[in-house]
């Protein structure tokens, strides 16, 4: 039995919540981010050290821009209802990703919720933004090849993730089976769960469920 430190989610499945209920797609992202709440809520009084969410991919741009916008406003809003939550509860935000790369005023909120959480040590909240795994290995590669040694340490060393703790379990919601270009390198020997559940009801329970299945996998790495 063993405890999960690092547990990341791809949270998919809000379109197809809205869409059994014909509701806009946009009200499916809205109760995903109730999702989110509750889900980081939880991971804190479980004692995680790091929850990983998949909240915006490199590939997302290529949705309607009404969508990338929902997305971007509710992004904002989450971080501004929920940082006085964050700092009363010792947990550190963290972004991944080219967040750098997003609107001015986006940039200016991460940053500010960045500072006023750096010295927090309880869970760590990662937030993956315009993040593909495929990019941020190519960054961490160059990098390392700047410094002059590209191994598998130091491509490590520069990976948006570097710092955090390895990732033990990767949940997927809604079905799909795939992983949609994150956390590749960081996976090579995580658990891996999918599950039916669309996001907007994935809630602690599951996530409870979930490092409950974990604690119960052996893990090998390839040994005997
Ligand atoms: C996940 O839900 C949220 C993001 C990708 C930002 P989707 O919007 O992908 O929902 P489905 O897959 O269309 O149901
Ligand atoms: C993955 O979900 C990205 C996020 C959850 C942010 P997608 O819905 O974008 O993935 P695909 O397109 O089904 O692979
Ligand atoms: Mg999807």
């Amino acid at each position: 039995m063993s405890k999960a430190r690092h547990v990341a989610i791809i949270m998919d499945g809000n379109g197809r919540w809205a869409k059994k209920r014909h509701l806009p797609r946009a009200v499916g992202h809205q109760r995903g981010v109730e999702a989110v709440r509750e889900v980081v809520r939880a991971a804190r009084r479980m004692g995680l050290e790091a929850l990983t969410l998949y909240a915006f991919s490199t590939e997302n741009w290529r949705r309607p821009e009404e969508e990338v916008s929902a997305l971007m406003g509710l992004l904002k809003r989450y971080i501004i209802a929920d940082l006085e939550e964050f700092i009363a509860n010792n947990v550190r935000l963290k972004i991944i990703g080219n967040y750098k790369s997003l609107s001015a005023d986006i940039v200016d909120l991460l940053e500010d919720a960045l500072a006023k959480t750096a010295h927090n040590d309880g869970t760590t909240l990662v937030v993956a933004l315009n993040y593909g795994s495929q990019d941020e290995i190519a960054r961490a590669a160059a990098q390392a090849a700047a410094k002059g040694e590209v191994t598998i340490e130091s491509i490590g060393a520069e990976l948006d993730t570097a710092g955090l703790p390895p990732l033990d379990l990767l949940i997927r919601t809604s079905g799909e089976v795939r992983l949609s270009n994150f956390l590749l390198w960081q996976a090579a020997y995580a658990e891996m769960l999918f599950v039916e559940t669309l996001w907007p009801d994935f809630t602690p329970a599951h996530l409870e469920a979930a490092l409950a299945e974990f604690a119960g996998r052996e893990r090998r790495y390839g040994g005997r």
